[in-house]
């Protein structure tokens, strides 16, 4: 009889704590196109395998009413799960609580699932769906984030965070997705921003919508504050199980090797002649190249739509995890300013962290000229591509494609940076500027006092082309491995990765380097 009651009671207690806000609020999240918070870990994780903690917690404030609010679980769910048989921890807010926000207790919710994913090694996942800090609970709630923001920090470069934005994320609270290595939005249903619309108008006069300001395709497009801007939460749950399928567990691990991928065996990749122009300065689409060297279906691109005129993202090479960073021709050809910088050193970085070899399309003319990159800090942000490959300690492989010129060729592919390995196709030229350029400063009293200076002139820069900028002047001097037929480079790649696996590379023991911000 005692055990029909407890196990009666027990059947309460878990119904309301699962019941989150209640029917009426529940049905407001569906009708904004929502899931709800449980819905959206059993859409992530493992049948079965979600394990929760402290599902009973509840707020300990009573000021401001709060004690008509001390819904068990305190609007956030957090504990462990599988995901494809590996283990994360997540958590996960619920909005028909109080609109999700964050007050003692559910920060400690969450401040636990993250120490308990650093302590085990393991991937963080966080939904946010949230009105930020519950007002009614004033500082406690100030300091729940930033203990989350602290365990953000020591968690980096540790273990993967991934942050899930599924509705409202305002305020500080945007700054833990931030401090976080990937970001994922939803179409519709997610804004984040530091201060609203209505605050915005009051303070600036600007009027915006919240979707303006903050929706998905701003973050995606604008900002560049995230990684993927999807249709749907379904869709971005999907791309987070992909991306994950690249990444160790931890730092100490290597990324998963997969074994019967649909197309791990050499093959040639035989597209790539056809792909690049005759004419240097045409553009193409640098994705058709990398599509034609990765195991099929394998590329996810990371930021497709911030910063285009370099491509980041994962791929497989004969099963290895790698990551890609490439020029893009097809825009503003292809040259690196203050935003792509930023891109390439925060991707390789990413990389470095968790083991993944770097892979780099080279195909640049230069840094972007012009006052706004200079007055921007080119200077200091194009610094930071030059830091991030320079000090990352994973395997670097160049693949110089059409040409690569100056200080861009540094960053992208020089053995002088630390690449273990470059190589250019066949037909790319490598120097410090284009022979336009190059033929102007060297000849140009010469080329004044022609007779003809317009055919003297194209002579010159004919005979440069010619002469300094094929790929042998560069591999006579060792700084280019090898030359190599476009159709071989992919059965190269695999080779050469394998060739790679077990790198070490040391440095000197420091309190961490300093790398321009
Ligand atoms: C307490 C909150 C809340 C909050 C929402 N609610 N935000 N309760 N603290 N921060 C409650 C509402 O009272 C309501 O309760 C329920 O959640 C749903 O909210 P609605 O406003 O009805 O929903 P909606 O119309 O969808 O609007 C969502 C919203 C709006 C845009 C997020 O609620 C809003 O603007 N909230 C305030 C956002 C904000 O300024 N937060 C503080 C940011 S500063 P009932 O009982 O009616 O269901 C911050 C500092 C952090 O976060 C600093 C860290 C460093």
């Amino acid at each position: 009889m005692i055990a029909d009651e407890q196990n009666t009671l027990l059947q309460t207690m878990k119904a309301r704590a699962e019941a989150g806000g209640g029917p009426e609020r529940l049905k407001r999240q569906k009708e904004k196109g929502k899931m709800s918070a449980r819905e959206r870990i059993a859409s992530l994780s493992d049948e079965g395998s979600f394990l929760e903690s402290q599902k009973f917690v509840t707020c300990r404030s009573i000021s401001f009413g709060m004690d008509a609010h001390r819904l068990p679980g305190d609007g956030v769910v957090t504990g462990s799960a599988t995901i494809d048989g590996r283990e994360i921890w997540l958590s996960s807010q619920d909005f028909t609580v109080l609109g999700g926000s964050l007050g003692e207790m559910h920060a400690m919710r969450i401040v636990q699932a993250q120490e308990s994913a650093l302590k085990m090694r393991r991937p963080f996942i966080q939904i946010n769906d949230s009105g930020g800090a519950r007002i009614q609970e004033g500082i406690y709630s100030l300091d729940g984030y930033g203990k989350i923001f602290r365990n953000n920090i020591l968690s980096s470069g540790v273990i993967p965070q991934i942050s899930l934005i599924f509705g409202p994320c305002a305020g500080g609270a945007a700054y833990s997705p931030a401090l976080t290595d990937f970001v994922f939005m939803v179409e519709g249903i997610s804004q984040m921003y530091i201060t609203g619309p209505d605050v915005i108008r009051t303070v600036t006069g600007e009027q915006v919508t919240h979707d303006q300001l903050g929706g998905a395709s701003t973050h995606a497009a604008k900002s560049g504050n995230i990684h993927f801007a999807c249709a749907s939460e379904k869709e971005c749950i999907e791309k987070v199980k992909q991306l994950l399928g690249y990444l160790p567990s931890n730092s100490s691990e290597q990324p998963p090797f997969v074994r019967d991928g649909k197309d791990r065996k050499p093959r040639k990749s035989g597209r790539i002649a056809s792909i690049i122009p005759e004419r240097i300065t045409k553009p193409y689409n640098m994705i058709d190249i990398i599509q034609d060297v990765v195991d099929a279906s394998s590329f996810l691109e990371v930021q497709s739509e911030w910063a285009k005129s370099i491509v980041t993202g994962f791929a497989r090479i004969g099963g290895r995890s790698v990551g890609i960073v490439a020029n893009q021709p097809n825009h503003m050809s292809g040259t690196l300013d203050i935003n792509s910088s930023d891109k390439g050193a925060r991707f390789i970085r990413t990389c470095d962290a968790f083991n993944v070899p770097i892979l780099t399309f080279v195909d640049i003319p230069g840094y972007m000229p012009g006052t706004l990159q200079e007055y921007g800090g080119i200077i200091r942000h194009g610094a930071k591509m030059l830091y991030a490959i320079g000090d990352a300690t994973v395997p670097k492989v160049s693949v110089i494609v059409r040409k690569a010129y100056g200080g861009a060729y540094i960053a992208m592919a020089s053995k002088s940076l630390g690449y273990d390995r470059v190589v250019a196709l066949s037909g790319a030229s490598i120097a410090v500027m284009g022979a336009d350029g190059a033929a102007e400063i060297i000849y140009r009293k010469e080329i004044a006092s022609a007779v003809d200076p317009t055919k003297l002139k194209r002579e010159k820069i004919e005979a440069f082309q010619r002469e300094e900028m094929n790929p042998y002047a560069a591999a006579a001097t060792g700084l280019v491995d090898d030359v190599i037929d476009p159709s071989q480079l992919r059965n190269s790649l695999i080779r050469t990765f394998e060739s790679l696996e077990g790198k070490k590379e040391e440095r000197v023991q420091r309190s961490h380097g300093n790398i321009p911000l």
